[in-house]
């Protein structure tokens, strides 16, 4: 039965008449079954944490539109505070995060191979989530990228332009190198735990890669991929991964091969056609809708659903948003989508 899984097929490199699809933040505020389910956890670090609650949430977007896949309940700033880090999260704001600041900040944090003491309930939400899955639906597993973790470890909460962690890495590259390499192989470690308790397919999120530029992109958002997927393959031979480069621009020309990642996902700010001539021609894509079509939906949400799916048709592709939905979004217009995408012809004089 896995080898029919359509999402599978793409990441085989298979092209297919309708695209597989799911979406960056299927469970989330937008969805009045995942509020409800928030609420019963209490907050958000407790429905994380809980594995029949996390579970419940990563299988309602499932139950509700079918998606071809399941992403796992969790968060990338789970990692971190695996590693000793303090993490809250402030409601209308983000998260929090105790700061890293110097060499004395990496001497503290936990080793590597404890990490699973505060995360074994991730991997007992995959178990679950894994026996309950439609036979047809792909679960997929999921980290943040070492570096767009280490710009919430540096400056202790999401900030526009990272500015806290390229002053780190400018003043200090061997010690901010040292905290990449500490999170490529917790990463390693996590993702493969994931993919023992049932994860068919992991995603790295590298969220703020787009403002690592030249030798800083290769050192840290090209490497510790290559360095991540090299090792997650070797201990799981066959495992397909997807990466996401966010606003990578045209450092997503050869992503997937400097790193052997089998997918890339593409954000918004690409154009698809681009994207198919210099992206898709090494394998298959995933992506890149505008979340804000989730907001205002009509005509144009089918139009642009269209464009993509059009864009992407002559090669493997896994239809998805450029990045997360949005809790304004209206459950209606990702039906909508849905609709477009698997019973929408693409236009025959294209
Ligand atoms: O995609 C999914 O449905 C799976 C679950 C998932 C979440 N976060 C749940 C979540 C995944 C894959 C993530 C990844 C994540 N988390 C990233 C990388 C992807 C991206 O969006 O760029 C980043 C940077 C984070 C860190 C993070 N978590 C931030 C900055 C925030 C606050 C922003 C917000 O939307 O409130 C979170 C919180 C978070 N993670 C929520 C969800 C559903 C909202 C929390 C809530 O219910 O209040």
């Amino acid at each position: 039965m896995q080898a029919n899984k359509t999402i599978l097929k793409a990441l085989r490199g298979e092209r297919q008449a309708v695209p597989p699809i799911w979406m960056m933040r299927q469970a989330g505020r937008y969805l009045p079954e995942y509020r409800a389910t928030r609420e019963k956890a209490g907050d958000f670090l407790s429905l994380c944490y809980t594995p029949d609650l996390a579970a419940e949430v990563t299988l309602q977007p499932i139950r509700r539109y079918g998606f071809d896949a399941a992403i796992l309940f969790a968060d990338i700033l789970l990692l971190p505070q695996a590693l000793g880090a303090d993490l809250w999260f402030v409601t209308g704001e983000g998260p929090r995060l105790s700061t890293i600041t110097g060499p004395e900040g990496l001497r503290a944090l936990r080793p590597v191979d404890e990490i699973d003491a505060v995360l074994n309930p991730v991997y007992e939400t995959l178990r679950i989530v894994s026996r309950a899955l439609p036979v047809e639906t792909t679960l997929i597993g999921f980290a943040g990228a070492p570096w767009t973790v280490a710009t919430y470890m540096i400056a202790g909460r999401g900030t526009p332009d990272q500015g806290p962690a390229h002053a780190f890495k400018d003043a200090d590259r061997a010690t901010f190198s040292a905290l990449i390499d500490i999170l490529t192989e917790a990463t390693i470690e996590y993702l493969s735990a994931q993919v023992v308790a049932g994860a068919e397919v992991v995603k790295l999120f590298d969220s703020w890669a787009g403002s690592l530029k030249g030798r800083d992109f290769d050192d840290f958002a090209l490497a510790p991929a290559a360095r991540i997927i090299a090792a997650l393959k070797e201990r799981h031979p066959g495992l397909p991964v997807i990466a996401f480069p966010r606003e990578a621009g045209e450092r997503y020309v050869g992503f997937a091969r400097a790193t052997g990642a089998d997918c890339v996902a593409l954000d918004n700010s690409v154009a698809a056609d681009w994207a198919a001539e210099h992206v898709q021609v090494d394998g298959c894509v995933q992506g890149n809708l505008a979340p804000g079509h989730m907001v205002t939906g009509g005509p144009a949400l089918d139009a642009a659903t269209r464009d993509i799916v059009r864009a992407f048709s002559g090669g493997p592709h896994i239809f998805n948003l450029g990045h997360g939905i949005t809790p304004d979004a209206d459950p209606g217009n990702v039906q909508r989508m849905i609709d477009v995408v698997r019973g929408g012809q693409a236009d025959p004089a294209a």
